[in-house]
């Protein structure tokens, strides 16, 4: 590994790369990328689309223009078929391999990261590959590995394991390394992921609940906070470039555990789609004003310790970010 443990290196020659190890706010946006034709409002979360190719660029010039410095894509597959190792996670008829030429061309200073994870693709929904109804670690974490280089080949900045399997980081940037990518690709993990039930339209949208059992095997138990902290020292020895915790608001004690305990590590908040969707009932309700309320979530975000937020609410906060005091 000691090879590997390269520091300045890691992609940081792309501007945003390195702001977000000079510990700046950045908010990041999602999107997730179907099948060319495909634009469709997710039912549970409305305001967000899952599109493909034929419709990314008319969503995403206006946010572009308003200020969008990176992305966050997530493949969904409906007609393509789906088995036990995820084939068509990197096949070429994959969404996010074919975006993300399109992408870079289209926005070459846009920092692009990919979700690599198995789930989307796989028959079972499951996050690794499964044998025997039991996780194989092994084969899910070079499966992974795979996976992370193909994105990185086909021209993402980062590339980001959500997958929860032990040595995924390992595993990524041994792949990194064979393919002389690690001076361009940054891997960010999903390092303290819960085992939460705010995934729930997530994986309606993403079509990836798992057909049977649960994520509870390699998901962090929701009461555990000694769990979280031991995956992020775990994902910080094998040299990840950027942390995360994921859900956000009702995860911000481990945000400060972690903050405090590798402050030099850039720490990621996800705030996911069920947070996304309380909110947007609660404005529907009349309870809070949209801007008040994503604004205090934000700065609590930010107390908290947390240097880039992942929202589904991006291009709405980059209006508001040229109005209101910095988060
Ligand atoms: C799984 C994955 C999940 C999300 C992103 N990647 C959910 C899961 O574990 O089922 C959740 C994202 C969200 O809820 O916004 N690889």
């Amino acid at each position: 590994m000691s090879n590997i443990n390269r520091v300045i290196q890691s992609g940081y020659f792309n501007d945003t790369l390195r702001q977000w190890q000079c510990q700046n706010t950045h908010i990041t946006s999602l999107n997730l990328i179907d099948e060319p034709d495909v634009k469709e409002e997710i039912t549970s979360m409305p305001g967000v689309y899952r599109q493909g190719l034929n419709h990314v660029k008319s969503m995403l010039d206006p946010v572009v223009e308003s200020g969008l410095k990176s992305l966050l894509i997530f493949g969904v597959i409906n007609k393509l078929p789906k088995d036990q190792y995820g084939t068509h996670a990197d096949s070429l008829e994959n969404p996010v391999i074919q975006a993300l030429p399109l992408l870079k061309n289209w926005y070459p200073e846009l920092t692009i990261a990919c979700d690599v994870c198995l789930c989307p693709y796989t028959s079972d929904g499951h996050c690794g590959i499964i044998e025997n109804q039991l996780i194989d670690n092994g084969k899910s974490i070079n499966r992974l590995g795979e996976i992370a280089l193909s994105y990185a080949l086909a021209g993402a900045d980062i590339v980001a394991p959500s997958c929860m399997m032990d040595g995924h980081v390992t595993a990524i940037k041994q792949s990194l390394m064979k393919g002389n990518l690690l001076s361009r690709v940054s891997v960010l993990s999903y390092s303290a992921k819960f085992c939460s039930v705010f995934y729930g339209p997530f994986r309606d949208a993403a079509n990836c609940a798992p057909s049977f059992s649960n994520r509870s095997s390699y998901q962090i138990p929701v009461g555990s906070s000694s769990i979280a902290e031991r995956v992020v020292d775990r994902d910080v020895s094998e040299s990840c470039d950027m942390t995360m915790v994921k859900p956000g608001i009702m995860y911000l004690d481990i945000v400060r555990k972690i903050k405090d305990k590798h402050p030099n590590i850039p720490l990621f908040i996800y705030q996911v789609s069920g947070e996304y969707a309380m909110l947007y009932h609660a404005v529907q309700a009349g309870v809070v004003t949209l801007k008040e309320g994503l604004l205090e979530i934000l700065r609590s975000m930010r107390r908290a310790g947390g240097d880039v937020i992942i929202t589904y609410y991006t291009p709405e906060i980059l209006k508001w970010l040229k109005e209101v005091s910095p988060l």
